[in-house]
Parts: C-alpha cells; sequence; structure tokens
C-alpha cells in the first residue's frame, strides 16, 4: 500500500517539485501525480512548465490562471488590514499560498485524489501555510511533503531525477531562492545569507536602482472605494490592472525595496529582500486616508486587529474562525474609506502629500490657527482639570 493513490502536487517546473513526481510514484507508491502550476501574476510562460511536469511522469498537468482571484481576493483585503509583517514585509508570498491551497484542494476534490503535494523543505514558513490551509479546506485529505523527508542534497535530487530524465538546470541555477507574484517578490539564499552583506544590484527586478531613476518626482493620485484601491490618475482600474501600472510606476522610481531580517514561525531569523512597490505604496496611502476618515478610537483599535491579522496571515492561519472574525471587524470599519491620496514618488520615496474624501472628518474650522478658528479655547481649562485630576490626587499624596 503506498501512502496515497491519487495526489495533486503544486508544481513550479524547478527541480525539487519535478522530482516530486517520480519520487511520489516509486518511492511511496502513489499510483497517479496530477501537477497543478498556478499563475499568481509572476510573469513566466507556463506552457513549458506544464510540458515538462508531463515528461517528469504527471498523469495531468494543470495550468491555472488565478492572478484576479489573487489580487482581488487575497491581496486587496491585505490592503484594507495594512498588513505588513513585523512593520514592513507586505506579505506577497504569504498571501499566495492559501490560494494555491485551495486549488490543490478544489483539484483533488475534483479529480477524487485522496491526497494533496507539495514541494516545500521542513525549514520555511510555506510548509505550515500549505499543510493548515489545506487541512482547513478539507480536513480528509492527506498532505505529501517529499522534500521535507526525503533528505537529500541538491546534487541527489538532481541525480535522482536523471535517473527518472528529468533533465538537471541546463543555465547555471541562480543561487538564491525567489518566490515571485504580482504583489512582490522574495528573494532569499546565496550571499544574502549574511545579514550585514549588502544584497547585490542584479537581485532586483521590480525596482530601479536610485542612480537609474528620473530625476524629477512624479505625483500619482491613488482612489479608494471602501478602503480598496478603484483607481490611478482618475482612470477606474481592476485590481490586477491597477497593481500592474502601479508596480511599474512606483518601481521606476524605486521605491518598493525591502531588506530586513525576520522571524520565521519555525523560530529561524532569515535575512530577506524583497520587492513590492505597489502593496507598499498602496498600504501606507490607505493608511493615511483612514487617518482622514476614521474616529481615533477605531484607528486605534484597529491598530491592533492589524497585528493579530498580519501575524495569524504570515502563520498560515488564512482559513481559520479568527481570521474569519477579523475580516468582520475590519470590513465594517471601511465603509467610510472613501477618497483619493495623494502620492509623490522620488528617488526611492514614495511620499503622502496630499489626502481628501467625502467622509473626511477633519474639520477646518476647528484645525486652524486662523481667523476663522471655531474651537472654544476656554473649554479646554475644565477639560484638563478633570483629565489630570488622578495625577493631581497622586502628587498631593506622595509630594505634598
Ligand atoms: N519569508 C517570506 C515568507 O515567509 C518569503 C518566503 C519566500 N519563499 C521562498 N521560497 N523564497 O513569506
Amino acid at each position: 500500500m503506498g501512502r496515497a493513490t491519487k495526489v495533486v502536487l503544486a508544481y513550479s517546473g524547478g527541480v525539487d517539485t519535478s522530482v516530486c513526481i517520480p519520487y511520489l510514484k516509486n518511492e511511496w507508491g502513489v499510483e497517479e501525480v496530477i501537477t497543478l502550476a498556478a499563475d499568481l501574476g509572476q510573469g513566466e510562460d507556463l506552457e513549458p512548465v506544464r510540458q515538462k511536469a508531463l515528461n517528469s511522469g504527471a498523469s495531468e498537468s494543470l495550468v491555472i490562471d488565478a492572478v484576479e482571484p489573487f489580487v482581488k481576493n487575497y491581496g486587496y483585503p491585505a490592503i484594507q488590514a495594512n498588513a505588513l509583517y513585523e512593520n514592513r514585509y507586505p506579505l506577497a508570498t504569504a498571501l499566495g499560498r492559501p490560494l494555491i491551497a485551495k486549488l490543490l484542494v478544489d483539484t483533488a476534490e475534483k479529480y477524487g485524489a485522496d491526497a494533496i503535494a507539495h514541494g516545500c523543505t521542513g525549514k520555511g514558513n510555506d510548509q505550515v501555510r500549505f499543510d493548515v490551509a489545506a487541512a482547513g479546506l478539507n480536513p480528509k485529505l492527506k498532505i505529501l511533503a517529499p522534500a521535507r523527508e526525503w533528505g537529500m542534497s541538491r546534487e541527489e535530487t538532481i541525480a535522482y531525477g536523471e535517473k527518472y530524465g528529468i533533465p538537471s538546470p541546463v543555465k547555471k541555477s541562480s543561487p538564491y531562492s525567489i518566490d515571485k507574484n504580482l504583489l512582490g517578490m522574495a528573494i532569499e539564499a546565496g550571499v544574502l545569507e549574511d545579514p550585514w552583506e549588502e544584497a547585490p544590484e542584479d537581485v532586483f527586478e521590480m525596482t530601479k536602482a536610485i542612480a537609474d531613476t528620473p530625476d524629477e518626482p512624479e505625483y500619482v493620485e491613488i482612489g479608494f472605494e471602501k478602503g480598496l484601491p478603484v483607481s490611478l490618475n482618475g482612470e477606474a482600474m481592476d485590481p490586477v490592472a491597477l497593481i500592474t501600472k502601479l508596480n511599474q510606476l512606483a518601481g521606476s522610481h524605486g521605491v518598493g525595496r525591502i531588506d530586513m531580517v525576520e522571524n520565521r514561525l519555525v523560530g529561524i531569523k532569515s535575512r530577506e529582500i524583497y520587492e513590492s512597490p505597489a502593496m507598499l505604496v498602496l498600504i501606507h496611502a490607505h493608511r493615511d486616508l483612514e487617518g482622514l476618515t476614521l474616529t481615533g478610537d477605531v484607528s486605534r483599535y484597529k491598530r491592533g486587529i492589524e497585528d493579530t491579522y498580519t501575524q495569524l496571515v504570515y502563520n498560515g492561519l488564512w482559513y481559520s474562525p479568527l481570521k474569519a472574525a477579523l475580516d468582520a471587524f475590519i470590513v465594517q470599519t471601511q465603509d467610510v474609506v472613501t477618497g483619493s491620496v495623494r502620492v509623490k514618488l522620488f528617488k526611492g520615496s514614495a511620499a503622502i502629500v496630499g489626502r481628501k474624501s467625502e467622509n473626511s472628518l477633519y474639520s477646518f474650522d476647528l484645525a486652524t490657527y486662523g481667523a476663522e478658528d471655531e474651537f472654544d479655547h476656554k473649554a479646554a481649562e475644565g477639560f484638563i482639570y478633570i483629565w489630570g485630576l488622578p495625577t493631581r490626587v497622586w502628587s498631593g499624596k506622595m509630594k505634598g
């Protein structure tokens, strides 16, 4: 008896996921491997990937275009949540995993498979995200992770593949481990494993080096409706078009690079280089518009919710009751977050320089230092007396 009969494998076309195919069949007694490559806007032609799976022994090789649901159902809600892991990383990879898991589970159900599989190792966050998401969606499916168990080195993996007709990588493969989708790119390994070493310029794909950016600033006006980006410079755009365009605009000004040491769920600190131009700009702009439209107490409370939300998405709990409950809170707050934000892109910075909204809570008459001032200055005295009363009582007792 094998570990499973029919398996749907998350497939990228790389050595590891290719070797998973013969490995599952020959070592783990799987009869049929169906591969699934998801297009999340990584900008790669997936037809050769589809072919490669068949050449590697897959009985069926599926390519699913999921860019639109990815941006709309995973990326956009993360903007409403201002989701930045450890205050910096816009979660591009972490948002892609639950969608890929959903595609795997849906496909397994459709084809009557009894397991899903992926090529993650045992050191990363992605294995957790796949496994927990799949469990949340269909607890009956088995989850197989050959690369977590096979204990082969890179060379051994390549040699194993060659035995089964999987060509070893033609070009000298990149020293980096890269994950890319429309929301951003994550780069690890190689020289980056030394956190003191500056990332070489050639790791960057979505952003220009500051030396190569325009010498004039460029302004972009982002329109939001109920907390979701809907237009750029007055032109209505669907989520995919908007992110694509803003990636290019912001990236051309060198905006969107992140270099950080982050804490993985499995306890390891890792040095990460990210590029995520559109998401970074959108989250900063969205947060600013909330400053104009939410009351101070909602804003404050929401910050705690955002932190929990971000942590939970990073940690693979996308399909969980807590996530659903936080979503309800966040969506409720977004009713009034409609308006426009003006962003100045220049030499690697995206500065918010203006914001307006039909739901603005900003009152000129209250805020102005000019003659129109309507604020009752005398009222402040009584307020301060009561506000400071506990301090006054305490100080009288201790220091009187
Ligand atoms: N550290 C990031 C995360 O956990 C990115 C992981 C990228 N994965 C990769 N295979 N390079 O979301």
